[in-house]
This record gives structure tokens, sequence and C-alpha cells, in this order.
């Protein structure tokens, strides 16, 4: 198999592209990725018993997507601008690379004959659902937050579009928000984001309204894990699987940084909010097709305070 990975630099990417080295079933992995975030460091010291390849290229240039797909049998798509946060600022930016990216990345699948495509989304496509989140839930229950959700769920919609056609075949994966470190690692997202600053001495602001309420989380090599599990299997064509490792309030992260860095100092602050309730991601039906989760909070932070560990948490 040979496998090109969309936005392969970034957080997931470069995690993805070395793991998926031990699969003997993949003989080659091209990498396209715009370089938008610098992350040249993800293409250090790779595997050498897999063919790898560069191409520095844009999801929005459909020449750029030409030269990335010749000869690839599947692709697994993280491009991506992925700041929900900073998302409500470039809404329009965000709105073309992740829906008319993803849009133009299928159209070149289909002309070059991609079998099989992995789209990585979002629980955050949800938003403010009370109770529990399934993917089986009607399309009007779900609420994204964010210029980046509304355009991920959009998104998914192409790949089902192109699946039910029998264009492609399209599987997406909800994926919880992601722990744990990696070269191309990214740190603006939740558990990082605290580990960082506890790590470098400075306080992190944490908003007073969210300390209760209960998010999806997903450790990386679970996430990269779970891309490779469905990678391998046709009977996922079509379907959307949630990928959760736990569900926990921000209050049991923060206590957790805390066990690594007694000193962190953490400030409340009431501010705007994405999704104001408490909301549980089920995975079962991943877990259904024999699929095993090895993360947990505890370690992916250990591991994460581990790399850092050459600072000192000194407050200048
Ligand atoms: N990290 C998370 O918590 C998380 C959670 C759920 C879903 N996801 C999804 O997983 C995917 C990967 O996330 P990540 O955390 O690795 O993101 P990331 O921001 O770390 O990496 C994205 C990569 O895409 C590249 N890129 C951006 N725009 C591009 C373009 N127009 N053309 C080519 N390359 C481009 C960037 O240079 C970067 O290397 C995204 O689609 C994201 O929506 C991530």
């Amino acid at each position: 198999m040979h496998v090109l990975v969309t936005g392969g630099l970034g957080h997931i990417g470069s995690q993805l592209i070395r793991y998926l080295s031990d699969n003997s079933r993949i003989r080659a992995i091209t990498i396209l990725d715009n370089l938008s975030t610098q992350r040249y460091a993800s293409l250090f010291d790779l595997p050498k018993n897999l063919e790898y390849t560069f191409v520095k290229g844009d999801i929005l240039d459909s020449n750029d997507l030409s030269r990335a797909m010749s000869d690839v049998d599947s692709v697994v798509h993280l491009a991506a601008i992925t700041n929900a946060e900073g998302s409500f600022d470039i809404s329009e930016q965000v709105q073309s690379v992740n829906l008319g990216g993803t849009k133009n990345v299928l159209q070149s699948c289909i002309q070059h004959g991609v079998k099989s495509l992995v789209f990585p989304s979002t629980t955050s496509v949800y938003g403010p659902v009370s109770g529990i989140a399934r993917e089986d839930c009607d399309r009007s229950d779900l609420k994204p937050q964010s210029p980046y959700a509304t355009s991920k769920l959009a998104a998914e919609e192409e790949v089902i579009s192109a699946t039910e056609r029998g264009d492609i075949r399209g599987v997406i994966l909800r994926l919880g928000t992601i722990f744990g470190p990696s070269i191309g690692m990214r740190f603006h997202t939740a558990v990082n984001k605290f580990i960082f600053y506890a790590a470098t001495g400075r306080s992190f602001t944490v908003w007073s309204e969210a300390v209760d309420l209960v998010r999806p989380y997903l450790a990386l090599e679970d996430g990269v894990a779970a891309i490779e599990f469905v990678l391998s299997r046709p009977e996922t064509t079509g379907q959307i699987y949630n990928v959760v490792t736990l569900n926990s309030t921000i209050d049991q992260i923060i206590n957790e940084v805390r066990s690594n860095f007694p000193a962190a100092e953490i400030e409340y602050t009431r501010t705007r909010l994405l999704n104001q309730v408490s909301y549980h991601v089920d995975d079962s039906k991943i877990r259904a097709l024999g699929f095993s989760y090895r993360g947990n909070l505890n370690s992916g932070i250990r591991e994460t305070v581990e790399w850092l560990s050459g600072l000192k948490a000194k407050k200048l």
C-alpha cells in the first residue's frame, strides 16, 4: 500500500508517518504539506524501512495534489487549519482550506484512482449536545460552535457523499482533543497548553465556567492507531466513528498536570465559551469493531513533561 498523508508534518501527522512504518502492508508514504506551520523537524530521522517522499504543496492547488497522488492507494487527509478558538477571526480562510481543500482532495483522489480516504474530523462537530454524543444522532442535533467545527462537519458530508456515489471508500473518525507529544506537536489545545505553561513557569488561565464541564480527549498514540485500524478495514467504508481515550473535566486535567508541577499557578477568568454544556462522547462503535485503546491521561501528560524536562519551571 502507498499512503498519502496530507498535513503530514503536523501534530498527528508527524507521529502517524512514523507509526505506519510498522505496518508491513505499507511500502511507501508520501507527505504533502504546505509548511505553513514550518514544521521541518517532522521530517528528521524518519524510519529507514519505508520509502518516504515529501511534496511541498497546498491542498488548494490541484497541480500540487496531482504531484502527490501519483501511484497512491489510500489517503489520510489531515491538512487543515486546526485552531478552533482562532478560527473566529479567519472564518473564510478556514472554510476555504478545510472544506474547499477537502473537496479538492476528493476530486484528485477520484482522478487518480485512489481507493480509500480516511478523514479525521473532530468531536467538536457535536457542539452542546446534552448527555451522550453518538455517531448516529440526527444531523439536526449537531451544533458545531466554531467556524473550525462547522467546516469539518461540512467536509465530513463531502466525504460521505463521495462514498455513497461509489467514487471512493471514505471513513470518518471524530477525534477527541489530542494530548501527548510528537515531533510536530502543537501546544494550543487544553492539555498540552497547560503542560507547556507549567513547564515554563507561567501561570495559565482557565475559564471558571468550564472547570466542571466534561469534554472528550484522545491520546495521540490512540489517534494514530485508530487511523491505521480503519485504513486496512474495508468494512468501515461510509462509517463515522468517535475516537476518545477519555471524557474528562478540565479540573481532572489540571490536577493531573499539577501532580507533575505542584507549584503551577492557575488564574480563573470569565470569557467566551465555545460549548457550554458537558458532553460525553460515546466510542462503543469503534470498540465493537475490535479497536482497543492503550493511552491514558496520566502517561500522556508524563511523557510530554519528560520531553520538556530540560527546562526549569522558574518564574521570571
Ligand atoms: N489535534 C487535535 O486535537 C485534533 C482533534 C480532532 C481532529 N483533528 C484533526 O486532525 C487533523 C490534523 O490535526 P493536527 O493536530 O495534526 O493539526 P496541525 O495543525 O498540527 O497540522 C496540520 C498540518 O496541515 C498543514 N496544512 C495546513 N493547511 C494546509 C494546506 N492548505 N495545504 C497543505 N498543508 C496544509 C500544516 O502545515 C500542518 O503541518 C486536522 O484535520 C484536524 O482537524 C485534530
